[in-house]
């Protein structure tokens, strides 16, 4: 079975335009995709304002480290870009960012140094726009330093954004380039989020320089819930990734290898319990994150003997993530794993139910 397939970059709703270029198919596995240098240069927007939404991610998966992600439906952020004239032409200003808890407060409105800015600076320089002034209104909808790919979604969102306002010239890869400059700049270097972030399902980052992308396609007539538990609690990537060895034994990465491979095997086969069991064997990243989450092995211990296939930390966590296959099932692990959280390591915690998110970033409406 081959890995890698044409896509369709987010078949997404949009206004029927005259300028409109219809939308390109691209070879994620092998980079056949166009490059910036092809484009016409400093073009016009084709919209003076659209919203976009790019969902939640859930990185690693257990042995994935670094190397797979997939996003999850219904939980993400929002960006709001207008053509503005108020922002000198060829740069990008943040008017607004509200939404989850103080997000508002907390993150930076210089686009320099918040992920959606850094991420429509990148995609603005490779469509070289020179011409117009672009201004972000962001509405976080996940918590930051969460393990729910909260910097990759603003990123993917804006990115997104910026491509279709002038008329999706950019392809998935390019975009997925440019939200991993944000990354690198807030978080880390690592593509796990901001790739499904964008094309959403489950993508595997085949290697990095050169950056190659394979989605790995789980059966549509399967089904598939992830519990997410979400403690009170604060885990920021860079320290989470700063606890990490340098170096690893053999016998564990023979192990991670076997694991990663099962995992990936039984994503394309849809096999969920295989999935949870290859999910909960990560014996190199988890085992030094773990003690740094207050209740984490007891929460894992609740979701499996609750009923959960699998259990491990989302990305750099503190979220904890289960699979199922039933979502009442679901539930019922989800309260297991909040009483675990609260008894054995006094954090108040709250868990969602959700699908796999198959689109990935999109275009939500469009203002001509
Ligand atoms: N792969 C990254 C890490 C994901 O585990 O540090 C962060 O969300």
């Amino acid at each position: 079975m081959s890995l890698c397939y044409q896509t369709h970059f987010n078949p997404v709703a949009v206004k029927p335009s005259a300028s409109r270029r219809p939308p390109k198919r691209f070879l994620v596995c092998n980079l056949s995709v166009p490059t910036s240098a092809a484009l016409e240069a400093d073009p016009a927007p084709i919209f003076t304002s659209v919203k976009t939404f790019a969902p939640a991610t859930v990185a690693n998966l257990g042995p994935g480290y670094d190397c797979f992600g997939c996003a999850v439906d219904g939980l993400g952020d929002h960006v709001t870009l207008r053509v503005d004239s108020a922002t000198r032409a060829g740069q990008i200003s943040i008017s607004e960012i509200d939404g989850f808890g103080d997000s508002g407060t907390r993150l930076s409105k210089d686009p320099l140094w918040n992920c959606a800015g850094i991420a429509a600076i990148a995609v603005m320089k490779k469509l070289g726009v020179r011409s117009v002034g672009l201004s972000i209104s962001l509405q976080k909808g996940l918590p930051l330093g969460s393990g729910l790919g909260s910097s990759a979604a603003s990123a993917a969102a804006a990115a997104v954004a910026v491509n279709e306002i002038f008329g999706r010239r950019l392809g998935v890869q390019e975009l997925v380039e440019a939200g991993l400059e944000s990354e690198a700049k807030v978080s880390g270097y690592h593509a796990d989020n901001i790739a499904p972030a964008i094309m959403g399902g489950f993508v595997l980052i085949r290697s990095y320089e050169p950056l190659k992308l394979c989605p790995l396609k789980f059966p549509d007539d399967k089904d598939l819930f992830f519990v997410l538990v979400n403690p009170e609690f604060e885990a920021p990537t860079k320290k989470m990734r700063a606890v990490l060895p340098k170096e690893v034994g053999m016998s564990h990465i023979v192990w991670n290898c076997s694991q990663a491979l099962a995992l990936g095997a039984a994503v394309i086969q849809g096999d969920v319990r295989e999935l949870g069991s290859a999910m909960s064997s990560d014996r190199i990243v988890e085992p030094r994150r773990a003690p740094l989450i207050p209740g984490f092995e007891s929460v894992k211990r609740a979701a499996l003997e609750a009923g959960a296939y699998g259990c491990t930390i989302s990305g750099a966590g503190p979220t904890a993530v289960a699979v199922v296959d039933d979502e009442e099932l679901g539930l019922a692990v989800g309260a297991k794993m909040v009483e675990a959280f609260m008894k054995d390591g006094s954090l108040m915690a709250s868990a969602v139910v959700k699908r796999l998110d198959r689109v990935g970033a999109r275009l939500v409406s469009s203002v001509v």
